[in-house]
């Protein structure tokens, strides 16, 4: 049962109301993942595990479950993250799911904990996907993203890899993590893409083309470290800026994202309780174009 109460949180020196999930609702556009619809605010779950499974996980499923709890019906995952144990943490705090969207990936390997290396091998992307399958149990999964581009394998069989698992109903939907517009135009005519992954924030935009190519064609883009790595948190800037709304730097980042396009879906990372319900509230943060010109100025497009 979701719940329905207005949280007070003290932030820094001044108390903040942080709305529940019904204000959530009500002050964010809903966007469409195919069929699928979900709020523009998301979660990323990477931060809940690390490279091992942790012998004590109570903390990170209160995290995933209290998301769910604020009105977030879009959670995201990777094979990769935690090599399998993100997914199955996800698995333990949220399954059957009822309601929320969990979005994978496949395609990224970890053959240790400081390593990441791309895998597109059509074999390989088949056999992640029934393994994540698994992990998650489901029998479909709604948002399949090929997590990286396989330099090494032709792009065209990476596309039939995944268009294969969607015409046996292995997976709802496609999406592609970090492409250019090229590789996202070529990818549609083997596949109906539904979303783009690709990493932006207020302060690095290099791929404002891919979004402006995703608002136009109705694409969800999901930016990754939409508040820079928590950097955007401790920023002078955007803390004065964000002191006279009465809000956190890191709200103002995420409301910056929201207002930024309509096919906008961030997903900020956290482990914290605290964070995530300050992240949460960002949804209902109104910018006015005052204060949308000031954020223009901070970051340079490039
Ligand atoms: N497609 C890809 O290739 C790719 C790559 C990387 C990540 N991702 C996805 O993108 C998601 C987000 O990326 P991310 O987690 O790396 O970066 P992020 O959301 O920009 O930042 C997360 C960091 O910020 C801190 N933080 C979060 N909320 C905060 C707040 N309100 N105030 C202060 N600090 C705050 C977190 O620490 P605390 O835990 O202490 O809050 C954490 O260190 C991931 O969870 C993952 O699902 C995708």
């Amino acid at each position: 049962m979701k719940v329905s109460v207005s949280i007070q949180l003290r932030l820094n020196h001044f108390r903040y109301v942080v709305p529940g999930p019904d204000a959530v609702r009500m002050n964010q556009n809903r966007l469409k993942i195919g069929e699928l619809e979900v709020h523009r605010l998301g979660f990323g779950a990477m931060r809940l595990t690390g490279y091992r499974p942790a012998a004590d996980r109570s903390d990170a499923i209160r995290v995933a479950r209290r998301a769910v709890e604020l009105g977030v019906d879009f959670v995201d995952t990777a094979d990769a993250y935690g090599v399998g144990a993100n997914e199955e943490l996800l698995a333990e705090a949220l399954h059957p799911y009822d309601g929320v969207l969990i979005a994978t990936k496949v395609g990224h390997t970890r053959p240790s904990p400081r390593e990441w290396a791309p895998c597109g091998r059509p074999e390989y992307l088949r056999q992640a996907t029934e393994l994540s399958l698994r992990r998650l149990r489901v029998e479909r999964i709604d948002l399949l993203q090929l997590h990286r581009v396989d330099p090494a394998v032709p792009y065209a069989d990476q596309l039939a890899a995944l268009a294969g698992l969607v015409a046996e109903g292995k997976v709802r939907h496609i999406g592609l993590s970090e492409v250019s517009v090229e590789q996202l135009v070529e990818a549609r005519r083997f596949v109906d893409v539904v979303s783009v992954q690709n990493r932006y924030n207020l302060t690095d935009r290099k791929h404002e083309a891919v979004l402006d190519y995703c608002t136009a064609e109705g694409i969800a883009f999901v930016p990754w470290v939409p508040i820079a790595h928590g950097e955007h948190a401790g920023s002078q800037l955007l803390g004065m800026i964000a002191a006279e709304l009465g809000a956190t730097a890191a709200q103002l980042s995420l409301a910056w994202l929201l207002h930024r396009s309509p096919v906008m879906l961030p997903i900020p990372g956290t482990s914290s309780l605290e964070h995530l319900e300050e992240n949460v509230a960002a949804a209902a943060l109104e910018l006015t174009p005052d204060h949308l010109a000031r954020l223009a100025a901070l970051s340079a497009v490039g």
